[in-house]
């Protein structure tokens, strides 16, 4: 379908007043952050350098939207056009315009400060500025600064890529009036949907003084006490690094970072950092790659390469050539790497190494905890969310036994990581937004009101119930339907509304139980396959009119059957970064409980969509015949999943509460909505359709199967053989299932299932 013309703000941008932003630096950084504005829906300047041309003064600017465009910042291409490119000789005015400033230019403190002159000489008063630097201090920015500079002034240090990574960490002065702080909270939260930490103005801040010193330890411990490169990031994994364990990830940063990243941080300390005991880009090791080009992955080879035939290689440590890398699996490690302690106390060499890196890192975070964050536990927050481990070092210290902790450190002369091992941190911080409303904390108030082992029914507080799915995935196993049904009668009696949502941070639903429905087709028990998506159909339609609203916290996957219970609610809100679709005709299905019928009537409400039975039958076979996925909720709106009237929520965090005021504002005065009617396209609509897909099948591009498959769905979407122009929607779902059912007799089906089940992939027959 069409892309979207206009990206309306984000839900609850307007009530934190941020209506014009300017980001000036146009590279990876400020590009980014400027999609990320776009996709909020945010009104941006992007202003750069002036370029060369007298002709095309933008150009560089431009070029930061078009690598934008290219590296997938933008959720949707439209979100480009409200970028508006320009460049700091011609444009500064604009700055009068901007709530908030942001500066994302070189890493070179005359540069800045000469900027925020500049900056501070035209924009308006009490706008909130602040800079992108990962290594100057905030108070070396601000030297000669005026106070009234001073006090609108924060560091937000993004992550890149600023769309994916979670982490901000926000730097402040005792200047700062705590509202341009929550101001600055606020943008980034709410408008980005980043998680913020607040940082002490020192060297590296949080993530990467930890983060350059945790890798300097376990590369040059590995180099000392011979352990190998996949020994070593598999140790890491134990410890919580990601995948990339410590090797990996230098080489994806590139290794010409080394003498740059570590070595400012380096200059930065003070002598008695015990970084300067792990001296990074001073290794022998380091220096011979770097003189010999070999860079990690942007040169072809670092720590790990790959040879010609595309077979891993691992640099040797000791004589710097190249061998086949011997995959290690983490159950190789002492206590098959679940177990922290067998670990930490083996004697072989690999406990030992990983005691070494625990030690020092353990007791690193621990005298420097309180020099550089206001809260302990915003050092395991930056950790995971900025270097993706999968728990901090105050979470690892304490998984260790306390008392053998402190009996090792004390015989190995090492300080006590007293402040890390105490129980309750103490908040010294400026206090952070009220938690979000999630089911983790419903749960601490109280038991369900209905609940079985796939799904319960909580109080949401506000007269709003909240259906929460909890199978794999949030899939819909049979006993979903039992608490949908006990929910439905729940909420009629005791609530006002209901939102259907989870904490999980992968899926919404990734829809019906495939397993279940390959055994009906294999028992040929067309009978029950029948009943079981008349069941479906009759529980959606009976959520989608009943007395109360229903408002879906939809995120991450909403496919199949997840994205058809999405589509049957009154709205939806939705998470920025939303994956829905009805991929069924993947497995040589069509869409069961509605998806058409739904998507069918949602186009009739989107002004995106040329009106008219045609056009919208159209559009809609477009998207289920071709299976697509929305990459983001604008993505999704693009695709008629999403109305206008829908809402888009940025931060994952506020989605549940989101939902829950839209609960509250739709049960005011609450009707449910009129049986729908649907204008259908009839016989020519379904020639129109069908008539593409069988000059496909004439050039051979897909099989008799597929021809089946979109048969079944033109003649659903379309009505058939029907002589009406308008249908009920039961009618055409009662389309759509039998020729769900049909399909499902067909030889290919029960073949493309299998295939996906074993795979996750679609078969081709
Ligand atoms: P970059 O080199 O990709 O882009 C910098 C851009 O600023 C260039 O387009 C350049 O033409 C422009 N520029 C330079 N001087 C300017 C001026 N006076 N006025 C307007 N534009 C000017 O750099 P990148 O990586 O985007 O970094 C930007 C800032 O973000 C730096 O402070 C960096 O330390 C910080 N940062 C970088 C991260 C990264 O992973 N690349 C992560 C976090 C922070």
């Amino acid at each position: 379908m069409n892309a979207v013309a206009r990206i309306s703000a984000a839900a609850g941008v307007e009530r934190i007043g941020l209506r014009r932003a300017v980001v000036i630096g146009a590279g990876s950084m400020g590009g980014g952050i400027a999609a990320q504005l776009a996709n909020a829906g945010i009104a941006v300047d992007l202003l750069d350098v002036p370029g060369s041309d007298p002709a095309s003064r933008n150009d560089p600017a431009q070029k930061g939207v078009e690598r934008q465009l290219k590296v997938g910042g933008f959720m949707t291409p439209a979100a480009a056009g409200i970028v508006r490119p320009g460049n700091i000789a011609d444009d500064m005015p604009r700055l009068a315009e901007a709530d908030w400033i942001v500066e994302a230019i070189v890493e070179e403190v005359g540069a800045k400060r000469a900027l925020y002159r500049q900056i501070d000489a035209v924009r308006k008063k009490g706008s909130l500025v602040s800079s992108n630097t990962s290594t100057i201090l905030r108070e070396a920015l601000l030297d000669g600064m005026p106070r009234e500079f001073a006090s609108d002034f924060v560091i937000t240090h993004f992550f890149n890529p600023p769309r994916v990574m979670q982490l901000v960490e926000i730097v402040s002065g005792d200047e700062n009036p705590a509202a341009i702080i929550g101001t600055a909270r606020d943008y980034c939260e709410t408008a980005l949907g980043k998680t913020t930490v607040d940082c002490r103005d020192t060297p590296g801040f949080i993530a990467n003084r930890i983060g350059c010193y945790a890798l300097a330890v376990a590369a040059i411990e590995a180099i000392r006490q011979g352990v190998s490169v996949e020994e070593a990031d598999a140790v890491m994994m134990a410890l919580g690094a990601p995948r990339t364990g410590v090797f990996g990830v230098l080489d994806l940063i590139g290794l010409d970072l080394i003498p740059h990243v570590w070595g400012s941080l380096m200059s930065a300390l003070p002598g008695a950092d015990d970084l300067q005991n792990f001296d990074l880009p001073g290794t022998k090791l380091v220096q011979d790659l770097l003189a010999a080009g070999r860079l990690g992955r942007k040169s072809g080879e670092g720590f790990y390469r790959l040879t010609p035939q595309k077979t891993k290689q691992a640099l040797d440590l000791a004589t710097q050539d190249y061998r086949d890398a011997r995959p290690f699996d983490l159950r190789q490690l002492p206590g098959d790497g679940k177990d922290l302690a067998a670990l930490l106390e083996s004697d072989e060499r690999l406990g030992r190494y990983a005691w070494t890196v625990f030690a020092n890192l353990v007791g690193y975070v621990d005298r420097i905890a309180d020099d550089i964050s206001l809260d302990r536990s915003d050092i395991d927050r930056a950790m995971i969310l900025g270097y993706g481990w999968s728990q901090g070092p105050v979470a690892l210290a304490r998984r260790y036994d306390g008392a053998r902790l402190a009996a090792r450190f004390t015989a190995e002369g090492r300080a006590l990581p007293a402040r890390l091992l105490e129980t309750a941190p103490v908040r010294a911080g400026r206090g952070t937004t009220a938690p979000a409303l999630s089911i983790a904390s419903l749960r601490e108030q109280g038991k369900a009101v209905v609940e079985n082992e796939a799904a319960s029914l909580w109080d949401m507080g506000e007269g709003i119930a909240c259906l929460q799915l909890h199978t794999k995935l949030n899939s819909f196993a049979p006993a979903v339907f039992s608490v949908l049904e006990a929910s439905l009668e729940h909420v009629r009696s005791s609530f006002s509304g209901l939102v259907l949502g989870n904490d999980d941070p992968r899926a919404f639903s990734a829809g019906a139980d495939l397993r279940a429905f390959l055994g009906m087709i294999e028992r040929k028990d067309w009978v029950a396959l029948d009943a079981y998506i008349e069941e479906g159909q009759d529980l959606f339609l009976r959520m989608k009119y009943a007395p109360f609203p229903v408002v879906a916290a939809a995120h991450g996957l909403a496919l199949g059957g997840g994205c058809e219970f999405m589509l049957h609610c009154d709205a939806i809100v939705a998470h920025a970064e939303l994956n829905a679709g009805l991929p069924e005709t993947k497995v040589g299905i069509i869409p069961g409980w509605g998806g058409g019928t739904q998507l069918l009537r949602r186009a009739a409400l989107n002004p995106s969509v040329p009106r008219g039975p045609a056009a919208n039958a159209a559009a809609v076979f477009d998207v289920i015949w071709r299976a697509a996925v929305s990459t983001s909720a604008l993505d999704a709106r693009g695709l008629g999943m999403l109305v206008p009237a829908d809402r888009i929520v940025m931060n994952r965090a506020h989605l549940l509460g989101a939902a829950r005021s839209f609960a509250m504002e739709l049960a005011r005065n609450y009707v449910a909505p009129e049986r729908a009617s649907i204008a259908v396209a009839g016989r020519s609509g379904y020639l129109s359709l069908t008539n593409s897909v069988r000059a496909s099948r004439n050039l051979g591009q897909i099989s008799d199967a597929d021809v089946a498959i979109a048969e079944a769905l033109a003649g659903a979407l379309t009505g058939g053989d029907t002589a009406a122009a308008h249908l009920d929607e039961t009618q055409i779902m009662t389309l759509e299932r039998k020729a769900c059912v049909g399909l499902a007799k067909l030889p290919a089906t029960a073949a493309r299932i299998e295939h996906m089940l074993k795979t996750g992939k679609p078969l081709r027959n």
